[in-house]
């Protein structure tokens, strides 16, 4: 091949990744605005609280959804790779039964997951569309970049927004049929009644007849689930503190991560995992952007993280009172995780 052959294709290849790909930014001011819980006002209020707590949320900048990547691949950290296998066994099935959809993925992050559920429709030569949806716009290009290389039919339209904002917002899908994925037992994070909200709006997201996949991390031996939390290597603890750095660039404030630690433990009654930062000492924090003095005493924590460990059956009765009926549910061998997707079935 020539250099000019060389050149020439790789400026059309390119031009094509150009061409394939639209990313919509929701999070512009306006859009923050309308969005009361990203405005800041819930770090006031959870800050202001007894006991003090911060939405999840604030993990994921840049820098927190890094580290999130590096969770998935720590030994402890069994959910990532049970969910991959157990999505390697039943794409093909989830192809056959859905038809040519539009995949849409709340929290893509790097797509990882996404490419066995690409394989299975381009297996069965449906038209691929993807549209990503992660409040950290530098993962989500460059994913979205590596997909459409790889990729050469696939079209993706990334929106960089909130799961609230996003699934008000959804353009109508560009193929028969929409499969929202829930993936990596976010809906952990979410508490019963956030969660009760979170399948309303996919409801109102979903056509009749369309699809919503969700996969869980379900409940275990606490020693298993504490050791997922508290890796050796320390990276859960830097995710952690780690948003103590973002709310700093966010709203100018002055926490000094090297004053707290992480605390990780499962709550049996309440079946979840509960993430803190301890303060280390009794200290005044300031959040400048946010006119906010926060004082803390020694060894007062903030609840940074809830990880709710589901029951399988539960989850499906939750799912069947919004509408979403369970279509068919997988599980690896150990069933420490589930898959399961739902079919929309009833008008609300
Ligand atoms: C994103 N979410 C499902 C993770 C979890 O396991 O609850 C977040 C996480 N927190 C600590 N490690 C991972």
């Amino acid at each position: 091949m020539s250099i000019f052959q060389t050149v020439s294709g790789k400026a059309a290849s390119q031009y094509t990744i150009a061409n394939r790909l639209q990313i919509q930014h929701l999070l512009n001011p306006k859009a923050l605005s309308q969005d009361r819980q990203i405005d800041g006002g819930d770090v006031v209020k959870g800050l202001s609280q007894t006991p003090k707590s911060l939405p999840p949320r604030y993990f994921y900048d840049d820098r927190g959804s890094e580290l999130f990547e590096q969770i998935c691949e720590l030994p402890e950290y069994y959910l990532t790779r049970t969910e991959t296998a157990i999505l390697q066994g039943c794409a093909a099935e989830i192809a056959r039964l859905t038809g040519a959809c539009e995949v849409v993925e709340l929290g893509s992050g790097s797509s990882t997951k996404t490419r066995i559920l690409l394989d299975a429709y381009s297996e069965l030569e449906y038209p691929l569309c993807y549209v990503p949806i992660d409040v950290s716009a530098g993962i989500l290009e460059s994913s979205a970049r590596e997909l459409l290389a790889d990729y050469p039919s696939l079209a993706v339209r990334a929106l960089v927004s909130t799961y609230e904002l996003a699934l008000k917002g959804l353009a109508p899908s560009r193929l028969p049929a929409r499969m929202i994925c829930f993936l990596g037992s976010t809906l952990g994070n979410l508490d019963r009644q956030e969660c009760d909200r979170f399948f309303w709006q996919i409801t109102d997201a979903l056509n009749l007849g369309e699809y919503f996949l969700l996969g869980i991390d379900l409940q275990k031996s606490p020693h298993l689930l504490e050791a997922a939390y508290n890796d050796r290597l320390g990276v859960t603890a830097a995710f952690n503190l780690n948003m103590l750095e973002h709310l700093n660039w966010r709203f100018d404030g002055d926490f000094d991560p090297t004053l707290f630690e992480h605390w990780a433990f499962y709550n049996k009654s309440q079946c979840q995992i509960e993430m803190h930062l301890r303060s280390m000492r009794s200290q005044t924090v300031q959040l400048r952007a946010l006119d906010l003095t926060v004082e803390f005493e020694e060894n007062e924590t903030i609840l940074t993280e809830i990880s709710r460990k589901f029951d399988l059956n539960l989850v499906q009765q939750e799912l069947r009172t919004h509408g979403l009926v369970p279509l068919q549910v997988w599980t690896d061998p150990n069933q420490w995780f589930g898959v399961l997707l739902c079919q929309m079935q009833k008008s609300c």
